[in-house]
Formats: C-alpha cells, structure tokens, sequence
C-alpha cells in the first residue's frame, strides 16, 4: 500500500517555480530518496508535504487521506513528521526535555489541566516520561539523558533530532540531510540508526542526502530533481548510470 500519495504538487514564489508537477507513491515500510543539485527544490517538497508551505498547485495524501494545506502540527498528529536540513533542537534544553517536547504534541489534556495538574495529566504526564525514557533507551541515547543537548558532539545531536521525531510516533519520517556535516564514522554510525529506526519503528521513509554513500547504500527508490523538475527515478543502479543525472551533477559535457 501507498501511505503517501503526491500528485501534480507545483511551488512558485514569484517567477520561480521552485518544483514542478513532483509525483511521488511512497509506498509502506520502504526508504525513498530525494537527491538532485542545490537549489534543486527537495528541501521546498519537504516544506509542502510537512504543511510549512502551501502548494501553487497539486494534491497530498496520508494514508488515503488528503492533508494539503493541514498545518504541520496536524499533519503530525496524523502520522507524518519530519527533520530540518539545519538543526532545529533546543540546544539549552537537556536531551530528556528535547523529547518531551514531541511527545506532549500527542496530550489530550489542555493547558488548563496541566495547570491544574488535573488526574488526567497526571497520568499522562507519568507515561510521557516512561515513554521518552524508553524511546532513549532504545535508540541509544539514554545516557545522556541529562546532558545539555548543545553540548553534545554533532552526530549525537542529529541522532537526538530523529529521537523527537520519533517522540510525536509518525508513520512516515522525512529527514533532510541527516548526514550533513558528519564525520566519515559519524555519517557510517547514522545510516546504521536509520537502517534500526526504519525496523524498530515500522516508518515509512523519504530522505534528503548529499552523501551519495548514505543514499546509494540504503534507498530502495530514488527521485532525482534538477531545477524542480523531476529527471529521473529509479533503483540506485538505475540513477548512478542515468546519463542525465550525470549531467545534472557535473554539469554538461
Ligand atoms: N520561501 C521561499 N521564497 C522564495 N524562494 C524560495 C523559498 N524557499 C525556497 N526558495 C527557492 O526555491 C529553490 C529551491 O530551494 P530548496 O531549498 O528547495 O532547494 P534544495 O534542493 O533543498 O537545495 P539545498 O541542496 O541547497 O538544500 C531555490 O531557488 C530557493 O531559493
Ligand atoms: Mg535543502
């Protein structure tokens, strides 16, 4: 089955059109990848399909329904979420309050109960802590739990940044270049916790990379856009010999 369907999606600003008819049939517990030169418009496809921007034109779909034009907390609370290209924690934050922070988007009690700190939020409350402390625990993080999240070496605060995530409980997982300004050991570390994430989760992902090692090694499809049009799609084989994409990456000749 498709969880995530894309039909016709076109964004202008202006004279530009940052993407152009983008397709896209995500189909359930594969990693799809988007790569294509800068500027190329990925990271705008992110922007659309997450709520942050309002197509010019076409139609998104979350597991049959359609969520073009949801705001971006809705359209996580129905399952889909993403991480930023630049790093979005709370560097002041501990790494424990960075994932409370997703996981209270899901909290039914208002403000005014916690206020109150009414029976209900109790309970709430009590499960979100063992819910993040769990999460951690499994995704390795759990020692550092206290620590400042600014303080900790930039792989660890990319892994963070999956962790809450995976805190709001998505289906699908849009990650923008996870492996950007990652060291050799680092990015190697991060394709094993995307591989692990993919399992233990059961997600549905859709990435964004320049590292064309991350991309090649884990995509099951790849989309390839170049001035906002999509060029090529295809298994890694078929994208590394597509002679376009050749040209599009080292420029024509
Ligand atoms: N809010 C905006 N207003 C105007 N132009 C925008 C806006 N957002 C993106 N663009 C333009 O759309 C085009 C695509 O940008 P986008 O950020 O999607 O590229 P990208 O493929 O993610 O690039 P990179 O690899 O550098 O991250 C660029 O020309 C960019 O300047
Ligand atoms: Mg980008």
């Amino acid at each position: 089955m498709n969880l995530l369907n894309i039909k016709n999606l076109k964004m202008q600003f202006g004279g530009l059109v940052a993407v152009d008819d983008f397709n896209l049939e995500l189909e359930e517990g594969k990693i799809f990848g988007l790569i294509g030169p800068n500027g190329s418009g990925k990271t705008t496809v992110f922007n659309i399909i997450t709520g942050f921007y309002k197509p010019t034109d076409g139609h998104i779909f979350l597991n049959g329904k359609e969520i073009t034009g949801l705001t971006p907390d809705r359209i996580t609370v129905l399952g889909l979420t993403r991480i930023f290209q630049n790093s979005r924690i709370f560097r002041n934050l501990t790494v424990f309050d960075n994932v409370m922070i997703g996981d209270h988007l899901r909290l039914k009690s208002s403000p005014l109960e916690a206020v109150m700190r009414t029976p209900r939020y109790s309970r709430e409350e009590k499960e979100a802590y063992q819910r993040a402390m769990d999460l951690l625990e499994g995704l390795g993080l759990i020692e550092y739990v206290n620590e400042i999240s600014g303080s900790l070496p930039y792989g660890l605060q990319r892994k963070l940044e999956v962790a809450r995530a995976l805190s709001t409980q998505p289906k699908v997982l849009l990650l923008d270049e996870p492996a950007t300004g990652l060291s050799t050991e680092e990015t190697q570390e991060m394709i094993d916790f995307i591989l692990g994430v993919r399992e233990d989760f059961d997600l549905t992902i859709f990435i964004i990379e320049h590292h064309m090692a991350v991309i090649m090694d884990i995509c099951e499809h790849i989309l390839v856009l170049n001035y906002g049009k999509t060029i090529a799609a295809g298994n890694p084989k078929q994208i590394q010999n597509n002679k376009e994409v050749i040209v599009a990456y080292l420029g024509a000749s």
